[in-house]
């Protein structure tokens, strides 16, 4: 019990709380500025994407920071939302798979996801493809262990992990022979 709440407790200062007093919350989500009022400011990003936003997207999973499925990309960083308290995005990029392709013009992830059938009840996978974004854009060319270990927060309770692996790598293939196109004179 100990070693689960040491792992759960998000790490952020202490704050005075201003729990009852409505403020406004101001933040980019998927490229276009959004702002909320609440009332209280440890409300989970999670919550507040889903439930204020419209963004159905990120998934609620266990909401102890454990499985992944609520990953977004925070100033380009994976982060789990469950855990996020809504005042520490304030001003800050939100990405979530929402704001990574639509259907006409899917990321080239989403379009392997699909060739790969990569999923089976699907549940996992929005924060399985904001991992993988985020893993592809430090590192177009990742070895499967390095997949692996990019995934190794998420999980798959369906045991998809080997059709996922498999998309992630050829989406990377695909993006580096598009950049490699691009590049030729
Ligand atoms: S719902 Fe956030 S990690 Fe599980
Ligand atoms: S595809 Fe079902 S949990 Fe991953």
């Amino acid at each position: 019990m100990d070693r689960l709440a040491s792992r759960v407790r998000p790490t952020f200062p202490p704050r005075e709380h201003k729990q009852g007093m409505t403020q406004t919350f101001t933040f980019t989500l998927n490229g276009k500025p959004v702002s909320v009022a609440l009332d209280n400011e440890e409300t989970p990003l999670l919550n507040v994407l889903r439930n204020h936003l419209g963004v159905p997207g990120v998934r609620f999973g266990c909401g102890l920071d454990q499985c992944g499925c609520c990953l977004v990309l925070i100033d380009g960083a994976p982060e789990k939302s469950c855990s996020k308290p809504v005042w520490s995005v304030a001003g800050k990029s939100v990405i979530t798979v929402e704001g990574l392709g639509t259907p006409q013009r899917p990321h080239p992830l989403q379009q392997a996801f699909i060739d790969e059938q990569a999923g089976q009840c699907g549940y996992c996978l929005a924060g399985i493809l904001i991992a993988a974004k985020a893993l592809l854009d430090r590192n177009p060319q990742p070895t499967r262990s390095e997949i692996a270990q990019a995934l190794d927060g998420n999980i798959c309770r369906c045991g998809a992990h080997n059709r996922i692996m498999r998309a992630v790598a050829k989406a990377a293939a695909r993006m580096r022979m598009a950049t490699n196109a691009g590049a030729r004179p």
